[in-house]
């Protein structure tokens, strides 16, 4: 694989920040228990500098809510609980739900635990600078002009939203998942509004051609000029513009023949010009297949498709992308499980921290 790095070692120095020993959050009977309430300092930072609410008692009990609130939505019981997976809970009420995710991108990505508990209980709002790849792309929002940055299946949108704190121009930066209700709920738990935030979020499916056309990757540059943020509706017209995309937790909630097709049709968004990027976390396996030590398959009777270092990178490189063009850095992290379901003692679990750099 020409210029990419596929590495079962840890990059503990990167992540190490994000190794925090807390505990899962536990729904009892749909409450919520406070005592996960457990922001680092800059987590706490970020979310005064987001919400403007200085006070942490106040802050607190506005967290809260906006995960309570959270709990209720139709976002949750209609798009992401179908894939918790199906462990023990111990009367734990939704709690397996944590456990499952956690289990499976703990410690890089607790953001489920964010995204549906609400942000708020876990240390991983800020997942995305934990991201070895996360430099590259704040030097494309300051280096080259009218970059556009995408993050997909961004769900609440924490980690654009921390992007654009760290300097990536707002005007140059969207949000995609599947129903507008999340990027509601965001607004919800950062305290702004459309007119305080205006960044542009678009509603739709990836795996829908009428969003997300599947098309041609870009060698050279787009014969039109890229649109205007503010007049999309869909994916499609961005097609060859898009200078960096972050995608966590999202590759590994489809079978490997979808994962396929929604990594082509990704690429196909990414501009030409050396030094774009795709890059996120999500599970892995040291071989792909799979992830059958899960347990249990999921609410939808599956088990996670997970790929290894080596199969993703040549998937990207070879694939995906013309052999050689792109650089890609895939690395194993292996994660702390801490979860209450049916696995055998010594099981493993992974989470795959990858970029996919053009050359
Ligand atoms: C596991 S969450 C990851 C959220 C965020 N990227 C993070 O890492 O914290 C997966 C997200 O992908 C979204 N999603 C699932 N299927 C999708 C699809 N076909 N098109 C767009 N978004 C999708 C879900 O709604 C959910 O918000």
């Amino acid at each position: 694989m020409a210029g990419s790095t596929t590495t079962t070692t840890t990059i503990a120095a990167v992540l190490e920040t994000t190794k925090k020993e807390t505990p899962v959050n536990v729904l009892e009977g749909g409450a919520l228990d406070e005592q996960y309430y457990n922001l680092q300092e800059d987590e706490l930072a970020f979310f005064k500098a987001q919400t403007g609410i200085q006070n942490e008692g106040e802050l607190k009990r506005h967290i809260m809510k906006a995960q309570e609130d959270a709990y209720k939505s139709d976002v949750w019981s209609g798009v992401l609980r179908p894939y918790e997976a199906h462990f023990s809970t111990k009367g734990k009420g939704m709690s397996h739900h944590f456990d499952a995710m956690l289990t499976t991108l703990d410690p890089v990505c607790r953001s489920i635990h964010i995204r549906v508990s609400a942000a708020l209980l876990s240390p991983s709002i800020l997942k995305i600078s934990r991201l070895p790849a996360y430099k590259q792309l704040l030097e494309l929002g300051q280096k080259r002009a009218g970059a556009m940055f995408l993050d997909i299946g961004c769900c609440f949108g924490n980690d654009v939203r921390k992007a654009i704190v760290d300097g990536f121009p707002a005007h140059q930066a969207l949000a995609s998942d599947l129903k507008a209700e999340f990027w509601d709920l965001g607004h919800h738990l950062f305290n702004s509004t459309p007119s305080s935030f205006p960044v542009k979020f678009l509603p739709g499916d990836a795996l829908d051609a009428a969003f997300l056309e599947p098309g041609p990757i870009f060698t050279s540059p787009p014969a039109e000029a890229a649109p205007a943020l503010t007049t999309l509706e869909t994916l499609s017209p961005l097609r060859g513009h898009v200078s960096a995309i972050h995608a966590s937790s999202f590759f590994h909630l489809f079978d490997e023949p979808t994962q396929t097709a929604l990594s082509r049709a990704v690429a196909g968004l990414l501009s030409p010009e050396p030094g774009s990027v795709i890059f996120g976390v999500h599970g892995g396996r040291p071989e792909k297949g799979l992830r059958i030590e899960q347990g249990a398959p999921n609410a939808r009777g599956n088990y996670m498709f997970c790929h290894c270092p080596e199969s993703w990178a040549a998937l990207w490189d070879g694939e995906i992308f013309p052999k050689g063009t792109v650089r890609v850095e895939a690395t194993l992290i292996n994660v702390k499980r801490d979860m209450r379901g049916p696995v055998l003692p010594g099981t493993q679990f992974w989470a795959l921290v990858w970029s996919v750099t053009r050359l």
